[in-house]
């Protein structure tokens, strides 16, 4: 049998993900770190699929099922639902707010959203009871200490998902640190792995 005849033919993921990497952008130096603690994990979940970049390190680490999370349904997603098919990877993209979901159970959650204090303490403190292994998250330098200004069309696609972005203002607390922080003293279970500052900044939570 030929590497394209079976359902396990990762030429088209690990292609896309050695492309991903050798392309200035602003997580490519992150993707084999990102990668390397994916590797054996057999559920991974990304919140913010945005551009279809993380994903493709977070494919390459050849999990049985990944769930990626946007409001916005990204054009290039298609290439990684095909890619993913003839992987035997059970892929899923869902076009959501992820403040209002439940996960199923991972082994890695990605996170990569509105890079603000409230977003973030939200969402590990909803989604990382569901986490088996490690919590990754991007951005940890650029916002480490300072709250994202909201893009526009980020803005368009919650409202239209109804959305009340009046709750990103009510707080005085300022950073993905902070947030990281905070979670780590309610939840003990929960160490720092890994800090990385370049590229924007990469931080690894890992469970004790
Ligand atoms: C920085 S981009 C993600 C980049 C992506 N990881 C990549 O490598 O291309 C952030 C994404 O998060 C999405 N986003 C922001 N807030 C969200 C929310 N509440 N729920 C779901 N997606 C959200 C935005 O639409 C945007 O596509």
């Amino acid at each position: 049998m030929g590497k394209g005849d079976g359902k396990n033919d990762m030429t088209a993921i690990n292609e896309e993900y050695r492309e991903k990497c050798n392309t200035p952008s602003d997580i490519n130096k992150l993707l084999p770190i990102m990668k390397k603690f994916a590797d054996g994990c057999n559920h991974i979940t990304e919140l913010g699929t945005g551009k279809v970049v993380s994903t493709w390190a977070l494919l390459a680490a050849k999990p049985k099922r990944f769930v990626t999370y946007d409001i916005i349904r990204p054009p290039d997603i298609e290439r990684a639902e095909i890619a993913s098919e003839r992987a035997g990877i059970d892929f899923e993209f869902r076009k959501t707010d992820v403040s209002d979901i439940e996960i199923e159970e991972t082994d890695v959650l990605f996170i990569d959203t509105y890079h603000h204090y409230n977003q973030l303490i939200h969402e590990l403190r909803s989604h990382g009871s569901k986490v088996n292994k490690y919590i990754i998250m991007h951005d940890t330098t650029t916002y480490g200490k300072k709250n994202e200004t909201m893009a526009e069309d980020c803005k368009e696609g919650l409202k239209e998902m109804g959305t009340d972005l009046n709750k990103y203002g009510t707080s005085s607390k300022k950073g993905l640190m902070r947030a990281i922080r905070d979670f780590l003293k309610e939840n003990k279970q929960w160490k720092l792995e890994k800090r990385i500052l370049k590229n924007n900044g990469l931080t690894i939570l890992s469970r004790i």
